[in-house]
């Protein structure tokens, strides 16, 4: 019989399809396979600053079929606030670092599991060395970016939604003639562009990894139309910049700003250079609130077992991973540190190139 422990969970940064059932596979190897007690954190580290600490029991009866269907985080999550630095409602920042470890030992758990990005997994590591806290981690977010991992929980997801936007923009190209420009989420990364944009049929796909020239793109655009071709789908990720290096940003009502809108840029130049008439969809969110696919469902719950068998077995500071169809582990700093964007040079542009998509550099 092992030992008796308790262990807490929580969700950090911008959400994703599978992170329920990343929770569900935890509670169910903890409290079936080893008999431990799992203490979920809401709101992330949010919750560990509330007095009292923001925490919900979870245990095998929540589990009644919808876990592993449903988007979002039961514990909820924040991609703001790093206690580290944390804003004051009159603008200045303080370290609130200590106030989160004092919350988490109010609990006396005895590791704890931390699904986020590779910014939320840096601050959770940093937590975890001055707190002295049994750190596992899981990579997830839509954006792919984080290194030593294959893929990571909620890609494969934003992908299928992308997808099927330009499953939905073909047809109503076609019947009205027109360029559609997609643009999608990613981050400073072009993996859903890149992926999504193959698998929908994309005819031009332009990432923050390669360099683009709009003339290049408006020529490909010209020769579909000498083939015969009426329309175009264009996809593009959030962070390309425009022709002179500028990114292009959105204030949000109520807190921060983010990439967006780079869409209404190609699209204008489009229509300067070729005449076309566009229209341009940004699919914001739609990607981060899709139904899990079952890759993600598999991932999340594989993930979700190996990193309690971790703390069974005593192995902290380390993050779990998916790579070469095997499920690995790997140090949490190598993995925060190793940034992953698309290699130029790699199969998914390569086949890109040899079903004649423009990547808007030849
Ligand atoms: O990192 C995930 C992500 O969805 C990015 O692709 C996107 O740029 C950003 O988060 C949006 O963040 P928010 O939910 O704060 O608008």
């Amino acid at each position: 019989m092992a030992d008796s422990k308790r262990i807490g969970i929580l969700t950090s940064g911008g959400d994703c399809a599978g992170l329920n059932a990343v929770i569900r596979a935890v509670v169910h190897r903890a409290v079936e396979g080893y008999g431990w007690e799992v203490m979920g954190i809401r709101n992330g580290t949010a919750g560990l600053l509330s007095r009292p600490v923001e925490t919900q029991l979870l245990d095998l009866s929540l589990f009644t079929g919808t876990f592993l269907r449903m988007a979002g985080t039961i514990l909820g999550t924040s991609s703001e606030g790093n206690p580290f630095d944390y804003p004051l409602p009159d603008g200045s920042r303080i370290d609130r670092s200590e106030e989160v470890i004092d919350g988490y030992r109010s609990l006396g758990l005895d590791a704890l599991i931390g699904i986020g990005g590779d910014g939320s997994l840096a601050i959770l590591r940093r937590l975890a060395k001055q707190g002295g806290i049994n750190l596992v981690g899981i990579p997830k977010t839509i954006d792919n970016d984080v290194g030593m991992t294959d893929v990571s929980i909620g890609h494969a997801t934003a992908v299928e939604v992308a997808t099927e936007a330009l499953d939905h923009l073909m047809p109503t190209a076609a019947s009205h003639s027109r360029v559609m420009v997609l643009e999608v989420m990613g981050r400073d990364a072009g993996h859903i562009a890149l992926t999504a944009g193959i698998a929908g049929g994309a005819d031009v796909i332009l990432i923050p990894e390669i360099p683009y020239r709009m003339d290049l793109v408006a020529e490909r655009i010209e020769e579909l139309k000498e083939r015969g071709r009426n329309f175009a789908l264009v996809v593009v990720a959030e962070a390309v910049r425009t022709e002179s290096g500028d990114t292009i940003t959105q204030r949000h009502a109520g807190s921060g700003s983010d990439y967006g809108g780079v869409g209404y840029y190609v699209a204008k130049r489009i229509a300067e250079l070729t005449g076309a008439e566009t229209r341009v969809t940004v699919l914001g969110h739609l990607q981060r609130g899709g139904m899990p696919t079952s890759r993600d469902r598999l991932l999340a719950t594989v993930f979700g077992v190996h990193a309690v068998d971790m703390i069974a077995q005593g192995r902290f500071d380390r993050m779990v991973a998916w790579s070469a169809r095997e499920v690995i582990d790997v140090p949490l700093d190598q993995a925060i540190a190793s940034y992953r964007a698309i290699d130029p040079t790699g199969p998914l542009v390569r086949s890109a190139r040899g079903v004649g998509i423009c990547l808007g550099d030849a």
